[in-house]
């Protein structure tokens, strides 16, 4: 319930803090980073980067559909830094785009609940439907989206500059 949170309860900047450090911390650099190509670390063009799993590692699409199931939601490292969603679909594909996993009303990271089917932000309450779209506040807009791409088989996530599919607008947050 909302109202049994203290106003002052903003985990936003600390919960991402840890994510960074849980997934950074595991990749070992610079070590790590000498022997990987250049464009898993840095900026592909147009902005993309190779996504990561939650030890660091390059997503390889191939194996990953091996073993990730048809409507699976799986927190990977994306844009910025920060924590998002990659899904596969019905038919055993990667959906071609990402969800950011931080709450637009405060910052949480938010979780995919199974059993509710929509994302339901454990600070205040905000829910999301399976795409991200925003259902019920306090947060107002929906759940920021990213492009997901596969270049040789590694999973990239991308800038979404276009419109936001789900509302029809230009997106918020670009
Ligand atoms: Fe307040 Fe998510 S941070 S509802």
């Amino acid at each position: 319930q909302a109202a049994s949170i203290p106003a002052d309860h903003v985990p936003a900047m600390e919960r991402r803090k840890l994510m960074h450090l849980l997934l950074f911390g595991a990749l070992g650099l610079p070590a790590a980073g000498m022997l990987l190509p250049y464009s898993d670390f840095f900026p592909l063009k147009g902005g993309g980067i190779v996504a990561k799993d939650e030890v660091g590692n390059s997503i390889i699409a191939s194996e990953w559909l091996k073993t990730h199931v048809p409507g699976e939601k799986t927190l990977i490292l994306g844009l910025k830094g920060d924590p998002a969603y990659l899904m596969v679909e019905n038919n055993r594909t990667l959906a071609t785009y990402g969800i950011n996993a931080i709450c637009t009303h405060l910052g949480c990271i938010v979780p995919w609940n199974t059993v509710e089917k929509k994302f339901i932000c454990p600070c205040h309450g905000s829910q999301y439907n399976n795409q991200g779209t925003i259902i019920k506040g306090p947060a107002t807009l929906s759940l920021e989206l990213a492009n997901v791409d596969i270049e040789e088989d590694k999973v990239v996530f991308a800038p979404w500059t276009e419109t936001d599919f789900r509302t029809g607008d230009a997106p918020w947050w670009s």
